[in-house]
């Protein structure tokens, strides 16, 4: 048996930084982790039904902290006491695609885990703000607020920067120019309807439109649409993480941060695009807050149509979300 070192007084997770919690400390919640313990702005809890690995993990990063030069602290666990007093709690736990399978198919198992996850993590941190991934991602958020009894303003989704990274790569790839330049919007729900926004999208502030020809561009919106599958395919047995972590701790920051960040992400809309009652992906600016404001473009009457499409599809999940 090997003798456990205790934190030093007043020194726990949460002694001095914020805490954040991490629910599913899976693919993504571990690298979430790691993004976020590298940055330096929070202690982390990782939580997990997998007995003793959110432990081993959370162990392995806090021995990477000494290289990475970060005095956050990460503790894991199979329980939810420990989550108690946490500022953001980020809920990754379900189960992934395979091959074949789409986002909206993982329902009725995610359901019961979100709502477990939850009201589990309420109990201990009732101010906390919630970012989703769990898919399929818009119904997902639009549970854990409705367990929660949640103001629209503290339950957030992540989807929109996912899929605009992805977008944003291509178009680097593509034309051979630094991410940093390639600027892209894609709104609507996380799935095959999403709707990348070429008008508004420019690389060095130029127009899209201006500089890829139409048929290459066309691709590009297609490969961004099917992003999560291609890579789902490629993996076999897990979905896409690094990207989707990366796009966690940015929202995260934002809010620790109170920077007031504009980012699409899935919101409660009520009214905004013409839009009400359900989750869907919109600009938003992320603050101490949470989701502080939701951004409305001008959308002209083709994309405004794809909105109302992706819309739809987004409610016909959401009905289908256990009563
Ligand atoms: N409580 C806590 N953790 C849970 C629970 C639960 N009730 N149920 C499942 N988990 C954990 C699993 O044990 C697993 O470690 O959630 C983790 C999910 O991790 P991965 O399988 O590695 O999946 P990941 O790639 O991280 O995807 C996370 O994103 O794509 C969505 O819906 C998909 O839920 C998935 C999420």
């Amino acid at each position: 048996m090997i003798e456990e070192i205790k934190p030093a007084e007043g020194d726990g997770v949460g002694g001095s930084m914020a805490k954040v919690t991490i629910i599913g400390a899976g693919q993504t919640g571990a690298t979430t982790a790691q993004w976020l313990a590298e940055r330096e702005i929070a202690d982390l809890v990782l939580v997990d039904i997998v007995e003793d690995m959110p432990q081993g993990k959370s162990l392995d990063l806090m021995q990477a902290m000494p290289v990475l030069i970060s005095d956050a602290k990460i503790l894991g666990t199979n329980g939810y006491e420990e989550t108690a007093g946490s500022d953001i709690v980020v809920i990754t736990a379900g189960v992934t695609r395979k091959p074949g399978m789409s986002r909206d198919d993982l329902m009725q198992t995610n359901s019961k885990i979100m709502t477990h996850a939850v009201q589990e993590s309420l109990k201990r941190s009732p101010d906390a703000i919630l970012i989703i991934l769990t898919n399929p991602l818009d119904a997902m958020s639009q549970l854990a607020m409705k367990v929660g009894q949640l103001p629209r303003e503290r339950v957030i989704g992540q989807a929109g920067i996912l899929d605009s990274a992805r977008m944003r790569a291509f178009v680097a790839m593509e034309l051979g120019v630094s991410v940093q330049n390639v600027n892209c919007y894609v709104l609507g729900g996380h799935g095959d309807s999403m709707v990348p926004l070429v008008r508004h999208s420019n690389v060095a502030g130029v127009p899209l439109m201006d500089i890829l020809p139409a048929k290459r561009l066309q691709a590009i919106v297609e490969r961004t649409r099917k992003g999560g599958g291609e890579i789902v395919s490629l993996l076999k047995t897990a979905s896409a993480s690094y990207a989707p972590a990366a796009a966690l701790a940015q929202m995260v920051e934002a809010i620790l941060r109170d920077r007031h960040l504009i980012v699409p992400a899935s919101a409660y809309l009520q009214g905004e695009y013409g839009i009400s009652g359900i989750f869907f992906g919109v600009p938003v600016q992320l603050g101490k807050g949470g989701m502080e404001r939701i951004i409305e473009y001008d959308l002209n009457e083709e994309e405004l149509e794809a909105v109302r499409k992706s819309a739809a599809h987004v409610r016909k999940t959401i009905e289908g979300l256990p009563a």
